[in-house]
């Protein structure tokens, strides 16, 4: 059976999951009409590099580690928050690379990431029920019904946001911010005074030591390009459709679509719906994309996914993100890998453990527990060592700040502490001292999965 034609809006007539009903269409179709006419966030070349990089990290020859906010936050656009967040992952990206020889390809969950799927369409309080809050792309937080109205406007907001988001981002990032001779510079107070901190200045003093030792022997270090910048690409979940078509523009050098949002964009385990319209958008951009896998996908499923949104079997194109909670990785992940290696797909393999992990603490906050996270990707790189296939990325919910949200790590925090720091507006996220403690978990597992890899060749 062939495909049916794809365009930007064939979405539009398959059932439309875990979107709004805008109450005011003929303003929504304004914004949709404006946002056409802006410029791209993000280039196709771009998104064509990221997906080289990702073909390495499917084939074995690089680890992928996409990580940010759960929802980000209109509040916290300011530059510091941005900055925080860009440390800590350039913390974790030097210790992941230093310990384990292995390119990581560096993927922020920002820029974009504005849109949240709910497990109900209304929210009922003291017998008032109210639209759930989608996210700051859709409504706001407060429960008021003013603030939960799905207001177009945001749309444009989310826009802007992620414009000035991603000019910092790209700023930071190859103007000196991000070169190695800083690696002391992105260690924040906060983190610094932790246990994982002190062990993260003296990896900082090794790759002085390393530096130093090169300039000594007549090597330029300023003038090398690879030294002195990262390549960072931007991603979100590809959720509101509207929003999204109207930033999916022709390349003009290959005649390819290009959803110019965000380089990666990924499916949701609640939209991941073969004949819906999510599945449909998708399949006919030309974008790195991501496809979260949860506990309930059966391996006929992902199968069938698999070839939707990757017909040519082309590496780099996709990945797959096992999102199955500590208790469920070691059941239904081996089946799931195990059937597409027999199929020969080249996907890259990653995972996200924090979404299959939360939990309501006493105190009624979401929370996750660090060694519950741990222990699911532990789990994860087991899996892939049995089966003799590469364990290819990490998808963490983080933010830069001292916040109080998941439980344990380094510090010991306990759910009583919870309301000490806790500023998500959606789920719980790793703070910058247990990103770093995560980000050498996870070092060291690649350190063996990488000497495994190296002496079966
Ligand atoms: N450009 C290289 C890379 O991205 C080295 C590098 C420069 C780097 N700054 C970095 C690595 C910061 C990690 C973090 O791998
Ligand atoms: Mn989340």
């Amino acid at each position: 059976m062939s495909p049916t034609p794809w365009s930007p809006s064939s979405w539009r007539e398959r059932p439309l999951a875990q979107n709004p009903t805008w109450p005011d269409p003929v303003h929504l179709a304004q914004v949709e009409q404006e946002l056409g006419t802006k410029p791209p966030l993000v280039f196709a070349g771009e998104a064509r590099r990221l997906r080289a990089q990702l073909a390495e990290a499917a084939d074995g020859r690089a680890f992928v580690l996409q990580a940010g906010d759960c929802a980000e936050s209109f509040h916290e656009g300011a530059a510091d928050f941005i900055r925080d967040k860009l440390k800590v992952i350039l913390q974790m990206a030097v210790a992941l690379t230093y310990a384990s020889g292995v390119p990581v390809v560096k993927v922020g969950r920002i820029a974009g990431q504005f849109a949240k799927p709910r497990s109900t369409p209304l929210e009922e309080r003291d017998g008032v029920s109210l639209e759930a809050f989608r996210g700051h792309i859709v409504n706001s937080e407060e429960f008021t019904p003013e603030a939960r109205r799905p207001n177009p406007d945001r749309l444009l907001a989310a826009y802007h946001q992620s414009v000035a988001t991603l000019n910092l981002l790209r700023a930071f990032t190859t103007g000196g911010f991000a070169a190695l001779n800083r690696v002391h510079a992105w260690n924040q107070q906060f983190v610094a005074q932790s246990p994982e901190g002190k062990r993260y200045e003296v990896l900082a003093d090794d790759i002085d030591r390393a530096l130093n030792f090169m300039r000594a022997c007549g090597v330029d270090l300023d003038d090398d390009h690879s030294l002195s910048s990262v390549e960072f690409y931007t991603s979100h979940e590809a959720l509101i459709l509207p929003y999204e078509q109207a930033l999916t523009r022709q390349d003009s050098l290959t005649g390819d679509w290009y959803d110019c949002s965000a380089h990666l964009l990924w499916i949701g385990d609640r939209t991941r719906d073969l004949d819906g319209a999510h599945v449909e958008f998708a399949r006919g951009i030309t974008n790195p994309l991501g496809l979260k896998v949860g506990p309930s996908t059966t391996p006929e499923q992902l199968v069938r996914l698999v070839h939707a949104l990757n017909p040519d079997n082309i590496p780099g194109r996709l990945t797959l993100i096992s999102r199955m909670g500590r208790d469920r990785v070691l059941e239904h992940l081996p089946t799931l890998v195990e059937t597409l290696l027999h199929e020969g797909s080249r996907v890259v393999w990653s995972c996200d453990p924090m979404h299959g992990n939360t939990f309501k603490a006493v105190g009624g906050q979401k929370t996750r527990s660090f060694d519950d996270v741990l222990t699911e990707v532990a789990q994860f790189f087991s899996v892939h060592q049995a089966l003799g296939t590469w364990p290819g990325g990490l998808h963490v919910e983080l933010t830069g700040d001292n916040v109080t949200e998941c439980v344990g790590g380094g510090e010991r925090l306990e759910e009583s502490d919870l309301d000490l720091n806790y500023t998500s507006i959606c789920d719980p996220r790793l703070n910058g001292s247990q990103s770093l403690d995560m980000a050498f978990h996870v070092s060291e597992l690649l350190q063996s999965a990488a000497s495994a890899r190296t002496r079966s060749l």
